[in-house]
C-alpha cells in the first residue's frame, strides 16, 4: 500500500527472519540437504518489509531474488546460520521459518572421498546441529517476540504444542505438509500459542506472510505500544 512509511503497521520494528535449507558438507563435492524451497521465508521477510519493518534475513542457499528493502545475509550451514542470527540482535520479533538441518557430518572431509574399488561403503559420522530457535529463546536478547515454523505430516497440532513447550518460543506456525508438500505455492497454517490455536485457510505463501504480519504487528503493539 501506499501508506506514508510512519503509518505501517511495523514502522519502527526490528524483525529477524531464517529462511531455506542449509546445506552440510560432508567433503568438497557433497552435501546433506532438505526441500526446503525458501518461499514462504522469503514471503515473509517480504511482508515484513512492507509493512514498514527493519528486516535482517538470514537465508540458507536458495536462488530466490533478495526482497525490496530487506537485508539479506547468505549462509550455508546451521552453525554459521547460528553465528548470523547471534549477530542480527536484538531484534523485536524473529520468525525462523529455516528448515535447519537437525545433523550434520561429524567430520567434513577436506579431499573428494573416493570409491576404493571394493564396494565397501564410506562410514558417515554425524553430530546434532546447534537448535537456533531453542538457543534464541534462552539468550538474554530473546525477541519479545520469538516464533518457530514446523512442518509436520500427521497429527499437526499435538507436535506443534509439544514443540512450543519444547523450544520456548510464543507461536509455532504449523504447516500441514501433508496438504501441502514442501516446495508448493500455498500452505495450510495453524498459528499454535499458549493462548490457543488460530487455523486459517489453506493460502498462497504471499497472504499467510502478509496474514502472519497483521498478527505480528497486533501483538507487538499489545505488548509495548
Ligand atoms: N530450528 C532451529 N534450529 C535447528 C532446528 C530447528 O532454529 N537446529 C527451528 C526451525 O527454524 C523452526 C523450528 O525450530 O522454526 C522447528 O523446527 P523443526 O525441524 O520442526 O523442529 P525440531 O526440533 O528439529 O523437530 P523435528 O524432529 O520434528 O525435526
Ligand atoms: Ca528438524
Amino acid at each position: 500500500d501506499f501508506a506514508p512509511a510512519n503509518h505501517r503497521p511495523l514502522y519502527g520494528r526490528r524483525i529477524l527472519i531464517t529462511a531455506g535449507p542449509t546445506h552440510e558438507p560432508i567433503d568438497p563435492v557433497r552435501y546433506i540437504a532438505n526441500r526446503s524451497s525458501g518461499k514462504q521465508g522469503f514471503a515473509i521477510a517480504a511482508a515484513a518489509a512492507e509493512a514498514g519493518a527493519e528486516v535482517l534475513l538470514i537465508a540458507g542457499p536458495v536462488p530466490l531474488p533478495t526482497p525490496p528493502g530487506v537485508i539479506r545475509v547468505d549462509v550455508e550451514t546451521a552453525v554459521e546460520m547460528a553465528a548470523e542470527v547471534a549477530e542480527g540482535l536484538p531484534v523485536d520479533a524473529a520468525v525462523m521459518v529455516a528448515a535447519v538441518a537437525d545433523w550434520r557430518a561429524a567430520d567434513t572431509a577436506v579431499q573428494k572421498i573416493k570409491k576404493d574399488g571394493s564396494g565397501a561403503v564410506p562410514p558417515l559420522a554425524l553430530a546434532e546441529n546447534p537448535d537456533i530457535l531453542a538457543g534464541l529463546a534462552k539468550s538474554p536478547d530473546r525477541p519479545k517476540l520469538l516464533i518457530g515454523f514446523a512442518a509436520e505430516t500427521n497429527d499437526v497440532i499435538p507436535h506443534a504444542q509439544a514443540k512450543l513447550a519444547r523450544k520456548g518460543c510464543d507461536w509455532i506456525v504449523a504447516n500441514d505438509v501433508s496438504a501441502d508438500p514442501m516446495g508448493g505455492e500455498s500452505n495450510r497454517v495453524h498459528i499454535v500459542s499458549k493462548d490457543g490455536v488460530d487455523s486459517w485457510d489453506r493460502l498462497p505463501k504471499q497472504a499467510v506472510a502478509r496474514k502472519l504480519m497483521e498478527k505480528i504487528a497486533d501483538e507487538l503493539d499489545t505488548r509495548a505500544p
